[in-house]
Protein backbone atom coordinates (compact mmCIF):
# COMPACT_ATOMS: atom_id res chain seq x y z
CA UNK A 1 0.00 0.00 0.00
CA UNK A 2 1.30 3.72 -0.89
CA UNK A 3 0.72 6.16 2.14
CA UNK A 4 -1.36 8.53 -0.45
CA UNK A 5 -5.22 8.59 -0.18
CA UNK A 6 -5.57 8.48 -3.67
CA UNK A 7 -4.73 6.14 -6.70
CA UNK A 8 -2.20 6.33 -9.22
CA UNK A 9 -3.14 5.67 -12.57
CA UNK A 10 -2.39 2.92 -14.95
CA UNK A 11 -0.01 1.29 -12.14
CA UNK A 12 0.44 -0.78 -9.45
CA UNK A 13 0.22 0.94 -6.52
CA UNK A 14 3.07 -0.46 -4.94
CA UNK A 15 4.97 0.33 -8.09
CA UNK A 16 3.94 4.10 -8.38
CA UNK A 17 6.62 6.49 -8.57
CA UNK A 18 5.17 9.64 -7.79
CA UNK A 19 7.16 13.23 -8.11
CA UNK A 20 5.73 16.17 -6.40
CA UNK A 21 5.43 18.78 -8.62
CA UNK A 22 6.18 22.15 -7.92
CA UNK A 23 5.85 24.21 -10.82
CA UNK A 24 8.10 25.52 -14.09
CA UNK A 25 9.20 27.80 -16.66
CA UNK A 26 8.67 26.83 -20.19
CA UNK A 27 10.25 23.35 -21.14
CA UNK A 28 11.18 22.85 -17.43
CA UNK A 29 9.66 21.74 -14.27
CA UNK A 30 10.91 21.69 -10.74
CA UNK A 31 9.86 19.34 -7.87
CA UNK A 32 9.78 19.95 -4.29
CA UNK A 33 13.02 18.15 -3.42
CA UNK A 34 14.72 20.98 -5.36
CA UNK A 35 15.06 19.27 -9.12
CA UNK A 36 14.61 20.99 -12.36
CA UNK A 37 13.84 18.65 -14.93
CA UNK A 38 13.87 19.26 -18.54
CA UNK A 39 10.31 18.00 -19.91
CA UNK A 40 11.25 16.59 -22.86
CA UNK A 41 7.56 14.46 -23.04
CA UNK A 42 5.23 17.72 -22.05
CA UNK A 43 4.14 15.79 -18.55
CA UNK A 44 1.82 13.86 -20.24
CA UNK A 45 1.54 14.83 -24.13
CA UNK A 46 -0.34 18.23 -23.28
CA UNK A 47 1.62 21.16 -21.98
CA UNK A 48 2.80 21.94 -25.32
CA UNK A 49 2.45 26.09 -24.33
CA UNK A 50 4.99 25.39 -21.80
CA UNK A 51 5.32 25.56 -18.04
CA UNK A 52 4.53 28.07 -15.68
CA UNK A 53 2.68 30.22 -18.38
CA UNK A 54 1.35 33.19 -16.34
CA UNK A 55 -1.03 34.61 -19.53
CA UNK A 56 -2.69 31.46 -19.18
CA UNK A 57 -3.17 31.19 -15.48
CA UNK A 58 -3.91 35.16 -15.78
CA UNK A 59 -6.70 34.41 -18.24
CA UNK A 60 -8.12 32.00 -15.65
CA UNK A 61 -8.27 34.77 -12.62
CA UNK A 62 -10.22 36.85 -15.02
CA UNK A 63 -12.50 34.78 -15.91
CA UNK A 64 -13.20 33.63 -12.51
CA UNK A 65 -13.95 37.10 -11.33
CA UNK A 66 -16.07 38.07 -14.18
CA UNK A 67 -17.61 34.67 -14.84
CA UNK A 68 -17.11 31.41 -12.85
CA UNK A 69 -20.06 28.90 -12.80
CA UNK A 70 -22.54 28.63 -15.47
CA UNK A 71 -24.83 25.66 -17.14
CA UNK A 72 -24.08 24.04 -20.33
CA UNK A 73 -26.93 25.77 -22.59
CA UNK A 74 -25.53 29.27 -21.55
CA UNK A 75 -23.70 32.03 -23.90
CA UNK A 76 -20.59 33.71 -22.64
CA UNK A 77 -18.04 35.64 -25.03
CA UNK A 78 -15.15 32.77 -24.12
CA UNK A 79 -17.41 30.00 -25.17
CA UNK A 80 -18.47 31.36 -28.42
CA UNK A 81 -14.64 32.64 -29.21
CA UNK A 82 -13.10 29.43 -28.44
CA UNK A 83 -15.64 27.41 -30.94
CA UNK A 84 -14.70 30.18 -33.41
CA UNK A 85 -11.12 29.62 -32.90
CA UNK A 86 -11.25 25.79 -33.04
CA UNK A 87 -13.46 26.15 -36.36
CA UNK A 88 -11.12 28.45 -38.15
CA UNK A 89 -8.37 26.31 -36.70
CA UNK A 90 -10.10 23.18 -39.08
CA UNK A 91 -10.75 24.89 -41.99
CA UNK A 92 -13.66 25.59 -44.37
CA UNK A 93 -16.80 23.42 -43.76
CA UNK A 94 -16.41 22.99 -40.34
CA UNK A 95 -19.31 24.49 -38.53
CA UNK A 96 -20.26 23.17 -34.94
CA UNK A 97 -18.07 22.40 -31.63
CA UNK A 98 -19.01 19.97 -29.14
CA UNK A 99 -17.13 21.24 -25.67
CA UNK A 100 -15.63 17.86 -23.12
CA UNK A 101 -13.53 17.99 -20.51
CA UNK A 102 -11.48 14.97 -21.92
CA UNK A 103 -10.05 13.40 -24.53
CA UNK A 104 -11.74 10.11 -23.74
CA UNK A 105 -15.49 12.51 -23.67
CA UNK A 106 -14.22 14.21 -27.19
CA UNK A 107 -13.83 10.44 -28.71
CA UNK A 108 -17.47 9.20 -26.60
CA UNK A 109 -19.26 12.15 -28.10
CA UNK A 110 -17.84 11.80 -31.74
CA UNK A 111 -19.14 8.03 -31.12
CA UNK A 112 -22.52 8.78 -30.63
CA UNK A 113 -22.59 11.84 -33.04
CA UNK A 114 -21.22 8.99 -35.76
CA UNK A 115 -24.27 7.13 -34.65
CA UNK A 116 -26.63 9.31 -34.75
CA UNK A 117 -25.89 10.52 -38.24
CA UNK A 118 -25.44 7.60 -39.85
CA UNK A 119 -27.92 5.18 -37.65
CA UNK A 120 -25.54 2.94 -38.35
CA UNK A 121 -23.30 0.59 -35.43
CA UNK A 122 -20.00 -0.43 -36.38
CA UNK A 123 -16.50 1.66 -36.24
CA UNK A 124 -13.14 0.96 -37.08
CA UNK A 125 -10.01 1.57 -35.71
CA UNK A 126 -6.27 0.19 -35.42
CA UNK A 127 -4.47 -1.99 -32.62
CA UNK A 128 -1.79 0.75 -32.11
CA UNK A 129 -3.81 3.32 -31.00
CA UNK A 130 -5.06 4.58 -27.58
CA UNK A 131 -8.15 6.73 -27.86
CA UNK A 132 -9.57 6.76 -23.65
CA UNK A 133 -10.20 5.31 -20.70
CA UNK A 134 -13.86 5.36 -20.73
CA UNK A 135 -16.14 2.53 -22.02
CA UNK A 136 -16.38 4.03 -25.63
CA UNK A 137 -13.21 4.92 -26.26
CA UNK A 138 -11.43 2.04 -24.35
CA UNK A 139 -13.50 -0.25 -26.98
CA UNK A 140 -11.37 2.00 -29.94
CA UNK A 141 -8.31 2.15 -28.18
CA UNK A 142 -6.23 -0.73 -29.59
CA UNK A 143 -3.30 -1.68 -27.22
CA UNK A 144 -2.68 -3.79 -23.48
CA UNK A 145 -5.50 -1.26 -22.04
CA UNK A 146 -8.36 -2.66 -23.40
CA UNK A 147 -8.47 -6.84 -23.63
CA UNK A 148 -9.06 -6.38 -19.68
CA UNK A 149 -12.11 -4.67 -19.59
CA UNK A 150 -13.64 -6.48 -21.87
CA UNK A 151 -16.46 -6.50 -23.47
CA UNK A 152 -17.08 -3.01 -23.94
CA UNK A 153 -18.75 -1.52 -26.26
CA UNK A 154 -20.32 -3.55 -29.21
CA UNK A 155 -19.19 -3.09 -32.96
CA UNK A 156 -15.82 -2.03 -33.13
CA UNK A 157 -13.48 -3.74 -35.46
CA UNK A 158 -9.94 -3.53 -35.23
CA UNK A 159 -7.14 -2.86 -38.07
CA UNK A 160 -3.44 -3.19 -38.18
CA UNK A 161 -1.82 0.22 -38.19
CA UNK A 162 0.86 1.98 -40.56
CA UNK A 163 4.20 -0.18 -39.47
CA UNK A 164 5.82 0.05 -43.04
CA UNK A 165 9.01 -2.07 -42.01
CA UNK A 166 6.75 -4.93 -40.99
CA UNK A 167 4.18 -4.01 -44.14
CA UNK A 168 2.21 -7.62 -44.70
CA UNK A 169 1.75 -5.87 -48.20
CA UNK A 170 5.47 -5.17 -49.06
CA UNK A 171 5.30 -1.58 -48.99
CA UNK A 172 8.77 -1.74 -47.27
CA UNK A 173 10.17 1.40 -48.44
CA UNK A 174 7.07 3.69 -46.58
CA UNK A 175 6.49 5.22 -49.64
CA UNK A 176 2.76 4.83 -50.54
CA UNK A 177 -0.26 2.62 -49.24
CA UNK A 178 -2.33 2.42 -52.10
CA UNK A 179 -2.16 -1.10 -51.35
CA UNK A 180 -1.20 -1.74 -48.13
CA UNK A 181 -3.15 -0.92 -44.63
CA UNK A 182 -5.38 1.59 -45.50
CA UNK A 183 -6.48 -0.89 -48.11
CA UNK A 184 -6.88 -2.90 -45.29
CA UNK A 185 -9.54 -0.54 -43.73
CA UNK A 186 -11.43 -0.72 -47.20
CA UNK A 187 -11.58 -4.28 -47.38
CA UNK A 188 -12.71 -3.98 -43.08
CA UNK A 189 -15.49 -2.20 -44.73
CA UNK A 190 -16.61 -4.50 -47.49
CA UNK A 191 -15.89 -7.67 -45.94
CA UNK A 192 -17.72 -7.00 -42.42
CA UNK A 193 -21.18 -5.50 -44.53
CA UNK A 194 -20.96 -2.48 -47.10
CA UNK A 195 -22.23 0.77 -45.32
CA UNK A 196 -22.78 -0.68 -42.12
CA UNK A 197 -19.88 1.42 -40.40
CA UNK A 198 -20.54 4.74 -38.81
CA UNK A 199 -17.18 5.75 -38.52
CA UNK A 200 -12.77 5.53 -38.88
CA UNK A 201 -11.17 6.57 -35.51
CA UNK A 202 -7.40 7.31 -36.39
CA UNK A 203 -5.05 9.07 -34.80
CA UNK A 204 -3.03 11.61 -37.37
CA UNK A 205 0.40 9.57 -36.05
CA UNK A 206 -0.29 7.07 -33.37
CA UNK A 207 1.24 8.68 -30.21
CA UNK A 208 1.87 6.80 -27.08
CA UNK A 209 1.85 3.20 -29.24
CA UNK A 210 5.02 4.38 -30.80
CA UNK A 211 4.59 7.49 -33.20
CA UNK A 212 3.91 5.70 -36.28
CA UNK A 213 4.22 7.91 -39.41
CA UNK A 214 1.77 6.84 -42.47
CA UNK A 215 3.24 6.96 -46.25
CA UNK A 216 1.63 10.05 -47.94
CA UNK A 217 -1.09 8.51 -49.59
CA UNK A 218 -2.19 6.50 -46.22
CA UNK A 219 -5.33 9.56 -45.06
CA UNK A 220 -6.11 9.61 -49.02
CA UNK A 221 -6.43 6.27 -49.54
CA UNK A 222 -8.87 5.88 -45.88
CA UNK A 223 -10.67 9.07 -47.20
CA UNK A 224 -11.73 7.65 -50.36
CA UNK A 225 -12.69 4.79 -48.50
CA UNK A 226 -14.79 6.44 -46.16
CA UNK A 227 -16.72 8.67 -49.11
CA UNK A 228 -17.57 5.25 -50.90
CA UNK A 229 -18.84 3.38 -47.86
CA UNK A 230 -20.96 6.31 -46.16
CA UNK A 231 -19.00 5.84 -43.27
CA UNK A 232 -17.56 9.33 -41.36
CA UNK A 233 -13.82 9.66 -40.59
CA UNK A 234 -12.68 10.83 -37.48
CA UNK A 235 -8.84 12.46 -36.78
CA UNK A 236 -8.54 11.84 -33.07
CA UNK A 237 -5.81 14.88 -32.45
CA UNK A 238 -5.72 14.78 -28.69
CA UNK A 239 -2.05 14.43 -28.76
CA UNK A 240 -1.19 15.04 -32.28
CA UNK A 241 -3.42 18.16 -32.29
CA UNK A 242 -2.26 22.28 -31.68
CA UNK A 243 1.07 22.00 -33.54
CA UNK A 244 2.44 18.60 -31.80
CA UNK A 245 3.50 17.29 -35.59
CA UNK A 246 4.65 21.12 -36.86
CA UNK A 247 0.93 22.00 -37.91
CA UNK A 248 -2.58 23.39 -35.99
CA UNK A 249 -3.16 19.30 -36.68
CA UNK A 250 -1.82 16.54 -38.01
CA UNK A 251 -3.94 15.64 -40.23
CA UNK A 252 -3.30 18.77 -42.46
CA UNK A 253 -0.37 17.19 -43.24
CA UNK A 254 -1.64 15.07 -45.57
CA UNK A 255 -4.20 17.33 -47.17
CA UNK A 256 -7.63 15.29 -46.29
CA UNK A 257 -10.78 17.14 -44.67
CA UNK A 258 -12.33 14.37 -41.52
CA UNK A 259 -15.92 14.96 -40.71
CA UNK A 260 -14.79 15.64 -37.15
CA UNK A 261 -11.47 16.18 -35.50
CA UNK A 262 -11.44 15.40 -31.30
CA UNK A 263 -9.37 17.16 -29.00
CA UNK A 264 -8.20 17.70 -25.62
CA UNK A 265 -5.03 18.35 -24.19
CA UNK A 266 -2.89 20.96 -25.85
CA UNK A 267 -6.13 22.71 -26.49
CA UNK A 268 -5.55 24.59 -22.98
CA UNK A 269 -2.28 23.18 -22.66
CA UNK A 270 -3.45 21.04 -19.07
CA UNK A 271 -3.72 24.31 -17.29
CA UNK A 272 -7.51 23.37 -16.94
CA UNK A 273 -9.76 20.34 -18.34
CA UNK A 274 -11.16 20.90 -21.54
CA UNK A 275 -11.79 18.53 -25.30
CA UNK A 276 -13.85 19.12 -28.23
CA UNK A 277 -15.29 17.57 -30.69
CA UNK A 278 -14.94 19.93 -34.15
CA UNK A 279 -17.61 19.13 -36.77
CA UNK A 280 -17.84 19.73 -40.30
CA UNK A 281 -21.24 20.89 -41.15
CA UNK A 282 -22.06 17.99 -43.45
CA UNK A 283 -22.39 16.01 -39.92
CA UNK A 284 -23.47 19.07 -38.26
CA UNK A 285 -26.56 19.58 -40.21
CA UNK A 286 -28.35 16.45 -39.11
CA UNK A 287 -29.03 17.69 -35.31
CA UNK A 288 -30.55 21.31 -36.86
CA UNK A 289 -33.67 19.15 -36.93
CA UNK A 290 -32.52 15.85 -34.59
CA UNK A 291 -32.38 16.22 -31.27
CA UNK A 292 -28.61 15.83 -30.25
CA UNK A 293 -28.84 13.35 -27.56
CA UNK A 294 -25.28 14.34 -25.99
CA UNK A 295 -24.74 16.21 -23.00
CA UNK A 296 -22.30 17.08 -19.74
CA UNK A 297 -22.72 19.33 -16.44
CA UNK A 298 -19.49 21.39 -16.89
CA UNK A 299 -20.24 21.52 -21.31
CA UNK A 300 -17.81 24.47 -21.46
CA UNK A 301 -16.51 25.81 -18.08
CA UNK A 302 -16.56 29.11 -18.50
CA UNK A 303 -12.96 29.15 -16.69
CA UNK A 304 -11.50 26.02 -19.04
CA UNK A 305 -13.17 28.19 -21.94
CA UNK A 306 -10.98 31.03 -21.08
CA UNK A 307 -7.95 29.04 -20.75
CA UNK A 308 -8.70 27.82 -24.39
CA UNK A 309 -8.43 31.01 -26.17
CA UNK A 310 -5.30 32.41 -24.19
CA UNK A 311 -3.68 29.29 -24.98
CA UNK A 312 -4.50 29.42 -28.37
CA UNK A 313 -3.39 32.97 -28.39
CA UNK A 314 -0.39 32.30 -27.00
CA UNK A 315 0.55 29.19 -29.92
CA UNK A 316 -0.57 32.10 -32.08
CA UNK A 317 1.68 34.79 -30.79
CA UNK A 318 4.85 32.88 -30.47
CA UNK A 319 4.17 30.72 -33.55
CA UNK A 320 4.21 27.89 -31.59
CA UNK A 321 3.59 25.67 -34.32
CA UNK A 322 6.20 26.70 -36.91
CA UNK A 323 8.53 26.33 -33.81
CA UNK A 324 7.88 22.97 -33.74
CA UNK A 325 7.96 22.60 -37.72
CA UNK A 326 11.50 23.94 -37.65
CA UNK A 327 13.11 21.79 -34.51
CA UNK A 328 11.39 18.11 -35.90
CA UNK A 329 14.60 17.87 -38.24
CA UNK A 330 16.73 18.70 -35.13
CA UNK A 331 15.08 16.52 -32.63
CA UNK A 332 14.94 13.50 -35.30
CA UNK A 333 19.20 14.19 -36.13
CA UNK A 334 19.67 13.94 -32.43
CA UNK A 335 18.20 10.82 -32.10
CA UNK A 336 19.80 9.37 -35.27
CA UNK A 337 23.02 10.49 -33.69
CA UNK A 338 21.65 8.52 -30.99
CA UNK A 339 20.90 5.54 -32.86
CA UNK A 340 24.26 5.31 -34.68
CA UNK A 341 26.04 5.21 -31.03
CA UNK A 342 24.29 2.57 -29.76
CA UNK A 343 25.02 -1.05 -29.55
CA UNK A 344 21.87 -2.28 -30.51
CA UNK A 345 19.75 -1.96 -33.70
CA UNK A 346 17.83 1.36 -32.96
CA UNK A 347 14.55 2.44 -35.38
CA UNK A 348 14.13 6.33 -35.18
CA UNK A 349 10.71 7.68 -36.39
CA UNK A 350 9.33 11.57 -35.89
CA UNK A 351 7.41 14.30 -37.40
CA UNK A 352 7.12 17.61 -36.12
CA UNK A 353 7.97 17.60 -31.66
CA UNK A 354 7.12 13.92 -31.98
CA UNK A 355 9.45 11.29 -32.00
CA UNK A 356 10.39 7.87 -31.21
CA UNK A 357 13.54 6.24 -30.38
CA UNK A 358 13.12 2.20 -30.42
CA UNK A 359 16.37 0.12 -29.61
CA UNK A 360 15.85 -3.55 -29.81
CA UNK A 361 16.83 -4.29 -26.02
CA UNK A 362 15.85 -6.73 -22.66
CA UNK A 363 13.78 -5.51 -20.31
CA UNK A 364 16.65 -4.79 -17.68
CA UNK A 365 18.39 -2.69 -20.23
CA UNK A 366 14.93 -0.44 -20.25
CA UNK A 367 14.82 0.02 -16.42
CA UNK A 368 18.18 0.80 -16.63
CA UNK A 369 17.33 3.90 -19.05
CA UNK A 370 14.99 4.95 -16.22
CA UNK A 371 17.73 5.07 -13.83
CA UNK A 372 19.98 6.97 -16.16
CA UNK A 373 17.30 9.34 -16.94
CA UNK A 374 15.96 10.06 -13.67
CA UNK A 375 19.67 10.75 -12.76
CA UNK A 376 19.77 13.42 -15.66
CA UNK A 377 16.70 14.89 -14.35
CA UNK A 378 15.38 14.52 -17.75
CA UNK A 379 11.37 13.40 -18.14
CA UNK A 380 9.89 11.52 -21.46
CA UNK A 381 7.91 8.47 -22.07
CA UNK A 382 9.60 5.55 -21.64
CA UNK A 383 7.95 2.32 -22.61
CA UNK A 384 9.86 -0.13 -21.62
CA UNK A 385 7.00 -2.74 -22.47
CA UNK A 386 7.03 -2.16 -25.96
CA UNK A 387 10.13 -0.69 -26.39
CA UNK A 388 10.28 2.78 -27.49
CA UNK A 389 11.12 6.34 -25.96
CA UNK A 390 8.85 8.83 -27.13
CA UNK A 391 9.44 12.46 -27.14
CA UNK A 392 6.95 15.20 -26.94
CA UNK A 393 8.55 18.33 -25.64
CA UNK A 394 6.64 21.97 -24.90
CA UNK A 395 6.76 23.10 -27.86
CA UNK A 396 8.33 26.52 -26.53
CA UNK A 397 11.91 24.29 -26.19
CA UNK A 398 14.97 26.49 -27.88
CA UNK A 399 16.79 24.49 -29.91
CA UNK A 400 19.87 24.90 -27.88
CA UNK A 401 17.31 23.12 -24.94
CA UNK A 402 16.75 20.35 -27.50
CA UNK A 403 19.70 19.80 -28.23
CA UNK A 404 21.23 19.80 -24.87
CA UNK A 405 18.56 17.85 -23.60
CA UNK A 406 18.59 15.34 -26.59
CA UNK A 407 23.12 14.94 -26.02
CA UNK A 408 22.09 14.04 -22.34
CA UNK A 409 19.38 11.46 -23.81
CA UNK A 410 22.19 9.88 -25.90
CA UNK A 411 24.53 9.78 -22.53
CA UNK A 412 22.13 8.22 -20.54
CA UNK A 413 20.76 5.55 -23.91
CA UNK A 414 24.32 4.58 -24.40
CA UNK A 415 24.79 3.79 -20.32
CA UNK A 416 21.57 1.46 -20.38
CA UNK A 417 22.11 -0.14 -23.95
CA UNK A 418 25.48 0.16 -24.54
CA UNK A 419 27.68 1.73 -27.17
CA UNK A 420 30.05 4.49 -27.25
CA UNK A 421 29.96 8.22 -25.37
C1 LIG B 1 -4.75 10.11 -29.06
C2 LIG B 1 -5.45 10.20 -27.72
N1 LIG B 1 -6.79 10.19 -27.67
C3 LIG B 1 -7.45 10.28 -26.52
C4 LIG B 1 -6.78 10.35 -25.31
C5 LIG B 1 -7.55 10.44 -24.01
O1 LIG B 1 -7.47 11.70 -23.50
P1 LIG B 1 -7.84 11.96 -21.94
O2 LIG B 1 -6.78 11.31 -21.14
O3 LIG B 1 -7.88 13.45 -21.83
O4 LIG B 1 -9.18 11.34 -21.71
C6 LIG B 1 -5.38 10.37 -25.31
C7 LIG B 1 -4.62 10.46 -24.03
O5 LIG B 1 -3.47 10.19 -23.95
C8 LIG B 1 -4.69 10.27 -26.55
O6 LIG B 1 -3.36 10.26 -26.60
Amino acid sequence: MSDHPFFFTWTAQNAAKPIELTGGDRAWFTTADGGRWLDLGALAYQVNAGHGRQRIVDAIKRQADQLCLSTANAVYPAKTELAERLLAMAGPGFSKVFFTLSGAEANENAIKIARQVTGRLKMISRYRSYHGASMGALALTGDWRRPPMEPLIPGVIHVHDCDCQQCAHGNRAGNTCTHGMAREIEKTMRLDGERSTAAVFLEPVPGANGVWIPPPDYWPTVRAACDRDGALLVADEVLCGFGRLGKAFGHQHWGVTPDMITVAKGLASGYATIGAVIVHERVAKHFDANILACGLTYYAHPLACAAGVETLKLYDDEKLYENAARLGPVLLRELDAVAAKLAVKSQVRGLGLLAAIAPEAPMDRWQKLSGELAARKLSLHVEAKRGTAIFAPPLCITEEELVTGMRSFGEAAVAAFGGKQ
